[in-house]
């Protein structure tokens, strides 16, 4: 292991930070699954649920993990190696590395395969492929593009490659540069598109149907899924933020950054449902179509709306920001692993990385295709992966680095690493007892054991 952290280099400042680690918590998340999240589980009580959790349990951990991150300088497999040693704990706390790199690993091989079907519908929206389409035809073309391997191959691997290409740029000339122009455009393309929103007839339909608690709807089921749903969004559990925490000047606060990065990504779920529910009913379309939301309902809606081909190519356009802002923050802790341990170029390291994750995504890519015949216990590859990470690697990491930060640590390390004066307290108690508490019961029902 290099004993030289300083290798992988800096941010060029602290807003550079900010905005790259809103890429990474932006993403699919918010604009695909939070609406349908929302959609099925009774809009308005959702989201208090859904923001009470991104308070109480994102924000301490994500505290935690961008803290451990900066104090280890290092890939997160290395940085819990060091850190453990340094609190003269067992060195098993490089699991929580080990699990975040494989995570992200297996999230993006899922993820760019779904990225890829936003930029076959950008394509589609762009060509005016979509213009009048009827109900039976929508469902039809996003069925056909499930079915379609070569289709989805092509796209995919595009995706990948572009991930690829940034990411062997570095930091400053790569990730930051793509992340500064994209994420900035995200926001002022969500905003045109709520602006938009709000010019159509079911615009109130869909507000009330956002913003009206009825908490009869809150089961203990959604609020898992809030919980859950919290933890993906921000981007948590799996060292992505460990490792662009890595990258953090040590005079940048910590609590502020963690705070602006929740809210913006907070703010982009929101704005993406203030997006999309009202164009679906101005259609009245079902706000409740699951995973086919933003692939199936949308493009219907938008093919019946005075200027839908501009605003359904900007909303499949931002759908492609959002998502490769986040691929490329999944794969970084493999690639400065493969860096740290090898002594890999960041080419060399990251066409591996990338290369392994393309190969795999085929395995996703597959069980759309396959007509779902390879399943294990009812799931098939892709809801395999899907359940593995999501419900299992990323809370258990979540409570691996809430524990380590909260009670393994020295005090006096993470205190002055967080520096957050008379806030401490509430990131103590975020991070010792509520977060490992709420995140073991998400991690017990998704086992089923709870
Ligand atoms: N936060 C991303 C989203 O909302 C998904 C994600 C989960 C992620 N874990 C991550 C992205 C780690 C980057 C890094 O879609």
């Amino acid at each position: 292991m290099s004993e030289s952290p300083q290798h992988h280099g800096q941010w060029s400042s602290r807003i550079a930070f900010i905005i790259a680690a809103s890429g990474s918590a932006i993403g699919l998340g918010n604009i695909w699954k939070f609406p349908y999240l929302l959609g099925e589980n009774g809009g308005g009580a959702f989201v208090l649920v859904y923001i009470a959790c991104v308070i109480g349990i994102g924000l301490p951990i994500m505290m935690a993990e961008t803290m451990i991150g900066r104090r280890g300088q290092r890939s997160p497999i290395h940085t819990m190696t060091v850190l453990a040693k340094e609190a003269k704990a067992t060195p098993l706390w490089q699991i929580a590395g080990w699990l975040g790199v494989l995570a992200g690993f297996l999230i993006l091989s899922y993820y760019s395969v779904i990225a890829g079907w936003s930029m076959a519908y950008l394509f589609k929206m762009v060509g005016g492929f979509m213009d009048q389409v009827g109900p039976e035809e929508a469902q039809q073309v996003f069925m056909d593009l499930k079915a379609a391997a070569d289709v989805q191959l092509v796209w995919h691997s595009l995706f990948m490659a572009l991930t690829t290409a940034i990411l062997m740029k570095g930091l400053t000339e790569g990730i930051e540069r793509v992340t500064r122009v994209m994420i900035p455009s995200l926001f002022l393309m969500l905003l045109a598109l709520d602006v938009y929103a709000a010019t159509t007839p079911g615009f109130w339909e869909g507000m009330t149907f956002l913003f009206k608690p009825d908490f009869s709807k809150i089961t203990p089921d959604s609020l898992l899924i809030a919980m859950g749903q919290a933890f993906f969004s921000l981007g948590l559990g799996m060292g992505s933020i460990m490792i662009y925490g890595a990258y953090l000047p040590k005079n940048v606060s910590i609590g502020r950054s963690s705070v602006i990065v929740s809210i913006a990504d907070t703010a982009v779920a929101l704005m993406a449902g203030i997006a999309i529910f009202p164009v679906v009913f101005s259609n009245h379309l079902p706000p409740s179509m699951g995973p086919g939301l933003i692939f199936e309902t949308l493009p219907l809606a938008f093919s019946h709306m005075p200027l839908g081909a501009l605003f359904g190519s900007l909303f499949f356009l931002l759908v492609f920001f959002a998502a490769i802002t986040s691929a490329i923050a999944l794969i970084e802790p493999a690639i400065a692993y493969l860096i740290e341990t090898f002594d890999y170029s960041r080419q060399k390291a990251s066409a591996i990385a990338c290369g392994v994750c393309w190969f795999l995504g085929l395995g996703t890519l597959g069980s759309f295709t396959g007509g779902n015949q390879w399943q294990w216990h009812g799931k098939t590859f892709f809801e395999l992966i899907d359940f593995v990470t999501a419900d299992v690697m990323l809370p258990l990491g979540g409570i691996l680095i809430a524990v380590f930060a909260g009670w393994v640590m020295k005090e006096k390390v993470s205190a002055a690493e967080l520096d957050l004066g008379r806030y401490l307290r509430y990131w103590q108690i975020g991070s010792r007892y509520i977060a490992p508490l709420a995140v073991t019961l998400i991690l017990l029902k998704a086992l089923g054991l709870f």
